[in-house]
């Protein structure tokens, strides 16, 4: 059953009822100002920092389900009537309910007793105010006198202290409203130098900034006092919970339509210009002034939605396929490429499952996410490698996390999850692979963002592959630490007591433990980490690289085959995780795809024995699942993995991330047919048509898919913020489409279904425009290139030359 439909055209998901199984959300903002946003126009804005700057309070526990947001409430006031355009929070029986859901922007539409509303919530680039673009018509044969009422409540600003520390916070809620603008000032008498406004293009009749006049005592949401009554109480929050509220007033002619404008902002003043003048304690607007001004124009609000979706045509125009299955289409052209940059942009900080409080930027979640963007916009690819790179510490390891507001590491999570500093690397050579740019080699870049201690980028990345060579365990394997890419394997952590954090808590030396998953992440490590040394002539480095990735094979041949597929770690007893031997949990997907990926086992036969045991034993018509069996009680010695219901997150669901690694390792394997089925598996928009089951968002990916022992089998958990966006795309566009961007030009290898008769590419790569068209000859995976038609040996596209700026690459594929 579907919920709505895909609007490729207009790179848009509509839809088409409101009350979806779970709220269907949408990201905006690009840069320093960021808003989610469901399909009812619940959701939450903030600057930077989903915990320390939020500028509106969201509920994420409460119910009904998504609570706080941009509310609008519409009144007939010759009947009393009134509802919300957006369906929440009055949930009237609307028609024609639409929200489309676009690229940096939503729009929802509905009709209800004779009214048209649509309206267009979106951040213009470069500012950090939302807009909302309200439009409403009269379809009814009469004139009708309406009212319309807005209303956000404002948090506190830190998210955290605003959802617990009521003795202080109902005492110091502060508002001044000036000229119909409502400004949210809670500590800014204090050391804030940041104020919120909320303000709307038409005259009011009135306002309200406290939120009990608003609702009235006892009223929720869905029935506010001054909307029943039709009458603002032009009230001023003194402490308990700020609101902003506008009330305006119009009659429409029967086809008459007006327009609005509401502008919900954040604005900085300079420290010493905070105040209208010495002694005052009246905020100084005269810069804020403008920007309102501004945004309150509807050419400028035109203008700006213009700009929004030109940019978004470039960006997205960067990568285009054409291949005979839509869904594939959809999600690289549109969806996918979209949900990376919104992963670059959040990491794991705010979405409807990450409360933008407990976690910011992760070291290992952002280095990954690069994968899907770096093509997109290398710039800021290269800005945020560095900022990653900043925060790692002079041992090599990284802090798990980083604050984005403060871009430091965060020390309540700490470091010692030991697969960190790797990704690094991986990401590090993506960005050159990509854009060529040696130079960010030699950036220098402090440890631990301590001044003195710069240095080169290079350095960072050799002490990220030394960090797991200066931890080997007893099979000569890496020690695990904390955990690795499964932060829910602890077997260091041997936790009893209620409540204390698996990913924090240590109770053991971590002198056994070993994860062969770090071992396959450490051969393709140190084998990018040669690849860079060569292409930056350094041969000594190179040859070194390549011989710690080779001796790392050697020892998971030796100590990390179980016999029909690798093991996936040692306990802190030195027994195997992951083998048969074991109870449960006998074979885990990580090390299969990684240590394919890597090459492991291509030469004996045993990569494809480990693949095929991950389809006989882990492949679900939902997906690969994470591990099976699934534990069914909690183990002292595995930590948090068992701490979850079989088939849900870490214990066993299909854990999307790491379905990519098993379809890139299928597509080393050669055998095309089963990368792409894996591929459809987990593809949202293939999974479409049992949104019922699937639940989450059609157009994102999910962090997880409810594995086969679970009760909920099918059911996605967990939507946008997850690696398995970069991954997918990397697995769909580099390893089954084929398209690889290497040091030396972009490499064509497709392994993609024999049934496919070909496929095509538009790719910018290094500043000229590719246009790459793949025709199927025969059976298998060889090529045959013909560039600028000249045929060419081997499958890397020389790079073109400096005036050059298209080049058509025609693709024989198979013999
Ligand atoms: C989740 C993991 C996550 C970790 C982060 C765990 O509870 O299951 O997916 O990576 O928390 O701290
Ligand atoms: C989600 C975390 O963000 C990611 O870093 C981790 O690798 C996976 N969970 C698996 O535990």
């Amino acid at each position: 059953m579907k919920f709505g439909y895909f609007d490729d055209e207009k790179r848009e998901y509509v839809i088409t009822r409101p009350d979806v199984p779970l709220p269907w959300i949408n990201y905006l903002g690009s840069k320093d100002f960021f808003g989610l946003i469901s399909n009812t126009a619940g959701g939450y804005c903030f600057y930077r920092d989903a915990r320390l700057r939020r500028l509106l309070r969201y509920r994420y526990n409460n119910v009904p389900y998504d609570t706080g947001g941009r509310y609008l409430y519409i009144r007939n006031n010759d009947t009393g009537q009134f509802w919300s355009p957006t369906w929440q929070p009055t949930k009237n029986a609307l028609e024609d309910y639409r929200c489309r859901h676009g690229m940096g922007y939503t729009t929802i539409q509905s009709s209800y007793k004779g009214l048209e509303a649509a309206v267009i919530y979106f951040i213009p680039q470069g500012e950090s105010l939302e807009v909302w673009d309200v439009r409403l018509k009269n379809n009814a044969e009469n004139c009708v006198n309406y009212s319309l009422f807005s209303c956000v409540e404002f948090a506190l600003w830190d998210a955290q202290d605003d959802a617990t520390n009521f003795q202080r916070n109902f005492n110091i809620g502060e508002v001044e409203v000036e000229d119909g603008v409502i400004y949210h000032k809670t500590e800014y008498r204090e050391r804030r130098d940041h104020f919120a406004y909320f303000a709307c293009s038409a005259p009011l009749m009135g306002f309200d900034t406290q939120r009990a006049a608003f609702l009235g005592p006892y009223s929720g949401w869905d029935s506010p006092a001054v909307v029943k009554q039709g009458v603002s109480q032009d009230s001023i929050a003194h402490g308990w919970a700020p609101v902003g509220s506008h009330h305006v007033q119009f009659s429409l002619q029967p086809g008459e339509e007006v327009r609005l404008a509401f502008l919900l902002g954040y604005h900085e003043n300079p420290q010493d210009e905070k105040f209208t003048a010495p002694g005052s304690q009246v905020i100084q607007k005269k810069y804020v002034k403008k920007t309102i001004k501004k945004y309150l124009k509807f050419d400028e609000i035109d203008a700006a939605f213009a700009s929004l979706q030109e940019t978004w045509s470039t960006l997205l125009d960067k990568f285009h396929v054409n291949t005979p299955d839509e869904e594939t289409n959809r999600m690289v052209n549109i969806w996918n490429a979209y949900q990376c940059m919104v992963t670059f942009n959040m990491s794991r900080s705010a979405s409807y499952f990450e409360s933008g409080v407990g976690r910011g930027m992760g070291f290992r979640d952002s280095a990954q996410d690069l994968l899907g963007f770096v093509h997109i916009i290398p710039e800021r690819a290269r800005e945020r490698i560095i900022d990653l790179a900043a925060t790692q510490m002079e041992s090599g390891g990284a802090y798990h996390q980083y604050q984005p507001l403060t871009k430091r590491g965060n020390n309540a999570v700490g470091s010692n999850f030991n697969d960190d500093p790797a990704w690094l690397v991986l990401a590090v050579s993506a960005y050159i692979k990509e854009t060529g740019d040696l130079s960010i080699l030699d950036e220098q870049v402090p440890y631990d963002n301590t001044p003195g201690s710069e240095q080169p980028l290079y350095e960072h990345l050799q002490r990220c592959v030394q960090y797991t060579l200066d931890r080997l365990g007893p099979h000569g394997l890496p020690l695990i630490g904390r955990a690795d890419w499964n932060d829910c394997l602890n077997l260091n952590c041997f936790s009893d007591a209620p409540g204390q954090p698996f990913q924090t808590t240590t109770n053991k030396e971590g002198k056994t433990a070993e994860s062969v998953m770090i071992a396959g992440l450490f051969v393709l490590e140190a084998d990018e980490l040669a690849g860079i040394a060569e292409a930056s002539g350094l041969a000594d480095d190179a040859a070194h690289y390549k011989q710690a990735a080779q001796s790392m094979r050697e020892t998971v041949m030796a100590h990390g085959w179980d016999g029909d597929w690798f093991l996936r770690a040692y306990d802190d007893s030195g027994d195997p995780v992951g083998s048969h031997e074991c109870k449960e949990g006998q074979i885990y997907i990580e090390p299969q795809g990684i240590c394919v990926m890597a090459g492991l086992g291509l030469e004996d036969g045993r990569a494809e024995k480990a693949m095929d045991s991950v389809e006989e034993r882990l492949a679900t018509k939902h997906g690969v699942m994470l591990h099976q069996p699934a534990y069914t009680q909690y183990y002292l010695n595995l930590g948090e993995i068992s701490s979850y219901p079989p088939g849900y997150k870490e214990n066993a669901s299909v854990f999307c991330h790491t379905n990519p690694w098993v379809m890139a390792a299928e597509a080393v394997l050669g055998r095309g047919d089963k990368a792409f089925d894996y591929y459809k598996r987990i593809n949202p928009a293939a999974r479409e048509a049992i949104s019922e089951v699937h639940r989450a968002e059609p157009y994102v990916y999910a962090q997880t898919i409810a594995g086969r022992d679970a009760a909920t089998f099918g059911e996605a958990k967990n939507s946008w913020l997850t690696g398995t966006a970069a991954w997918n795309f990397v697995a769909i566009t580099q390893y089954i489409l084929g398209v690889q961007p290497s040091f030396s030009g972009l490499k064509i290898a497709p392994v993609v279904p024999e049934s496919w008769e070909g496929f095509s590419v538009q790719r910018m790569y290094r500043g000229v425009r590719y246009d790459i068209r793949v025709k199927r000859v025969g059976k298998g995976n060889a090529v045959q290139l013909k560039v600028d038609g000249e045929e060419i040996e081997g499958s890397v596209i020389p790079l073109a030359p400096k005036a050059v700026r298209k080049v058509t690459v025609e693709v024989k594929l198979g013999k």
